[in-house]
């Protein structure tokens, strides 16, 4: 299952095969790249796209390869390798849905096959990748989807939209975070041989190589630094991703993060318990995440904060709610008695707002709206919703207060460069190697 001397030859003959323009009725056949909890959700949704094709299918753990293939329907050919997927030059697209180690070599071994791709987030397993991804998209022309869904959401385009025109006011903070209680957590399940019916060295892919344990693969492999970066990087990128958006930023440019596994008892490594700060210019975020307290059930999604009110967003809906526009005098707080020179009140009669309240419902399917825009762009070779550019800079956000928790000191972040400042050993953690021999697939590809 190595990957042979035609897979580490990137040729240009290769990333061109399947580059012909398509029109408006053409048909676009589309192979997935795994099946899991997301895979299963996107070939629903693109099968419910009238100009698609389900025509492949690829997973290494064999019942989910056979159940992808079911799903898609009797045309669809199932590939235990995902290589023999790419080879096939009728394949214009890929949607890879994968764990988060394989999402840039995935995407940059389908650029230079000549697909277009649509990778889900977090975009990265670490800051570097990105640009890598940047440069095969360009160098071979693809159209590349990131999975920030939110961007296809017309309640998010009208959210940011009112808050772009001011409608709140001076954004100055944005606090942002998911909250549940999942405790003990996952258990503690020994090592062991992997399932026969899966190719583990294939899904370890460029990962270092591990004995098996169950919850290092399917689905929990979110709890493993080896293949993503927690909750930080999992929920984290969605939220990021929309304040990048409305506040028109790139990547902070200092992160300060601290929290640990304090209360899970399982084999998971990375943090049930995080905040992390980031620093923009004219704002600030915040990111909180805990695993095993859910609070008062409030303080998931977005609520943004601005000078006449705040919003709340997320993915039911979003709410204005306005701050009432009380002479500033007026909130100095009252004790017993008014000692001579202290504060003179306003009479009021009336407190208005300083905006009226606003409340939407979420209108539309954010997933489907996604694979939607992705086929058009597929089409049109228009940039698509979330491009690589704007996902690497929420990556780099998510990946600069993980590095900042587990050095224990806040980092600063350089973006003309895309440098950590002053701190060699933060910098190395840009960059992981790939284990052999992916680590000649990522040389061959000279990005
Ligand atoms: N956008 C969203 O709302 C959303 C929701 C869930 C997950 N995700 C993202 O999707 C990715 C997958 O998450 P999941 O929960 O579906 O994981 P999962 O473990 O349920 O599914 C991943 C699948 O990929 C397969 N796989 C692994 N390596 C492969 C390879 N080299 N070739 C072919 N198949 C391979 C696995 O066998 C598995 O079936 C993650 O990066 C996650 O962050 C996004």
């Amino acid at each position: 299952m190595s990957p042979n001397r035609r897979d580490f030859l990137i040729t240009t003959a290769a990333a061109f095969s399947a580059a012909r323009v398509l029109g408006a009725n053409d048909r676009v056949q589309v192979g997935f790249i795994g099946y899991g909890l997301i895979g299963a959700q996107h070939v629903h949704d693109f099968k419910n796209l009238p100009d698609v094709d389900l025509a492949a299918i690829s997973d290494v753990y064999e019942p989910r390869l056979r159940e992808g293939q079911a799903a898609c329907g009797p045309r669809c050919q199932a590939y235990a390798d995902f290589r023999r997927l790419l080879d096939r030059p009728d394949i214009q697209a890929v949607v890879v849905s994968t764990p988060d180690h394989w999402h840039a070599l995935l995407t940059i071994m389908a650029c230079a096959a000549g697909k277009d791709v649509y990778v889900e987030k977090p975009l990265t397993l670490f800051v570097r990748e990105g640009r890598w991804m940047i440069s095969a998209a360009k160098r071979y022309q693809r159209v590349v989807q990131v999975g920030t869904q939110q961007r296809s959401g017309r309640h998010y385009a009208d959210a940011v939209q009112m808050l772009q025109d001011g409608y709140i006011g001076k954004i100055h903070t944005v606090r942002m975070g998911s909250f549940r209680n999942v405790m003990p957590g996952f258990g503690t399940p020994p090592d062991a041989d992997p399932p026969p019916a899966m190719n583990y060295d294939l899904w370890l892919g460029p990962a270092p190589k591990r004995l098996y344990n169950s919850n290092r693969s399917l689905y929990h492999f979110r709890w493993f630094w080896d293949y993503s970066g927690g909750q930080m990087t999992n929920l984290g990128a969605h939220e990021i991703d929309v304040i990048h958006w409305a506040m028109k930023s790139g990547a902070p440019h200092a992160v300060a993060s601290a929290g640990g596994r304090f209360a899970l008892t399982d084999n998971g490594e990375t943090p049930d318990t995080q905040d992390s700060l980031f620093e923009y210019s004219g704002f600030t975020t915040l990111w909180s995440h805990r695993e095993a307290s859910r609070g008062r059930g409030q303080g998931g999604g977005l609520e943004f904060f601005g000078t006449k009110g705040s919003m709340t967003l997320d993915r039911s809906g979003f709410q204005v709610f306005p701050d009432p526009e009380v002479p500033p005098q007026n909130q100095i707080p009252e004790f017993q008695g008014h000692p001579v020179g202290g504060p003179q009140r306003v009479q009021t009669t009336q407190i208005p707002p300083w905006c009226e309240p606003v409340k939407r419902s979420v209108y539309n399917d954010l997933l489907r709206s996604h694979a939607r825009n992705f086929i058009d762009c597929v089409k049109s070779r228009r940039q698509p919703a979330s491009s690589l550019e704007e996902e690497h800079q929420v990556a780099i956000a998510c990946h600069l207060a993980n590095i900042s928790l587990r050095l224990g000191r806040k980092v600063r972040w350089d973006a003309e460069r895309e440098e950590i400042v002053g701190d060699s050993e933060a910098s190395a953690m840009l960059v992981r190697p790939y284990r052999k021999p992916w680590d000649q697939v990522l040389a061959g590809s000279q990005l």
